[in-house]
């Protein structure tokens, strides 16, 4: 058993195992011979044969444990190499910046509510009080779907606005209601830096029986603020959107210069995310609410643009990618 002793590491020690004790080893192949002895030899002969076995199976596995011990193995592995790093996903900023907002609103009372990609026209439209002919929706070109409705007539649009779950949820939940609905919209866009014909708002609406504009206005400064940061301005000015009466548009300061005017904000120190308002008394009959007993606001944000100005992306094709070169950002 002079291998034996000179054997250092575990490779040698597998090998010297096969070479001796596997099934066609050297000591396995006189064990093999014990069968053609006379029955007397065989008595003795394999007497001693399984005392020498159980010898060296018992110092081929001591042997096998000092080098484990001694760690002194030398096998095809280096550990001290570094482990290969795997690389766990994470959510699209799109979802971070949503439910973020989510959270915020949640906070506040609001359900988050969901509502059809594949709308009427009726809810993305006529209940909100933008008849076919109206010149509004020229702001908002439109992928019709060229399927008739059960009245025979072309009625179905992608949303080009969360606000078409207005009156959906007014519907269900009547007043008072506070819901925000964040969601898919499209528009026939001819697509650049600032524009794709796949986007995301988040629309939100409040009514009760006391609701004003000063709610409005401090529920949209509560937004921009936690979006933005404490020192971020909020701005509203008269902006004509057919579903609220008055009508505002939302901006903020911008983030890059603060308020003091640079490329982005194009030198005026605001940044448009939004509109708002108070709900038009047509779009609350159309929901089944009383204008006489309700009220309240509405706003909707673009929430692909608010996540661009939070992390300052600077074309809106990014977010649709699918780079990871870019996803791995955030
Ligand atoms: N839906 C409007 C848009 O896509 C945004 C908007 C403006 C929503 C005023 C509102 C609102 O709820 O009151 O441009």
């Amino acid at each position: 058993m002079l291998d034996l002793s000179l054997c250092k590491d575990l490779l040698n020690l597998g090998d010297l195992e096969v070479k001796y004790m596997g099934r066609k080893g050297e000591f396995t192949e006189q064990l093999k011979k014990i069968a053609e002895l006379s029955l007397e030899e065989k008595k003795t002969t394999g007497k001693l044969a399984n005392e020498i076995k159980r010898e060296l199976d018992k110092k081929f596995s001591d042997l096998r444990d000092s080098l484990y011990n001694e760690g002194t193995y030398n096998m095809s592995i280096d550990p001290t190499l570094p482990g290969k790093q795997i690389i766990g996903g994470h959510l699209h900023p799109l979802s971070q910046v949503q439910y973020e907002l989510e959270d915020l609103f949640v906070s506040m009372g609001f359900m988050v509510l969901d509502g059809p990609e594949l709308e009427s026209d009726f809810y993305n439209f006529e209940a909100l009080n933008i008849p076919p002919h109206h010149p509004a929706r020229d702001m908002q070109d439109t992928f019709y779907i060229d399927k008739k409705n059960k009245e025979g007539e072309l009625d179905l649009v992608m949303r080009t606005q969360t606000s078409s779950v207005q009156v959906r949820a007014m519907r269900k939940y009547g007043a008072p209601l506070r819901c925000v609905i964040p969601g898919r919209t499209f528009r026939c866009e001819a697509t650049d830096a600032r524009h794709e014909h796949t986007f995301y708002q988040v629309e939100g609406i409040m009514l009760d029986e006391n609701v004003n504009m000063v709610n409005m206005k401090s529920v949209l400064e509560t937004l921009v603020k936690s979006l933005y940061g404490q020192e971020t301005q909020l701005r509203l000015r008269p902006k004509f959107y057919p579903f609220v009466e008055p009508g505002s548009n939302i901006e903020v300061t911008c983030f890059l210069c603060q308020g003091a005017g640079c490329r982005v904000c194009k030198h005026s120190g605001w940044l448009e995310v939004g509109g708002c308002g108070m709900v038009h008394p047509n779009v609350l009959r159309a929901g089944n609410v009383n204008p006489d007993k309700h009220q309240g606001f509405a706003f909707g944000f673009g929430l692909t643009r608010l996540t661009m100005l939070k992390y300052g992306i600077t074309d809106i094709r990014y977010l649709q990618s699918d780079d990871m070169r870019f996803l791995g950002q955030f």
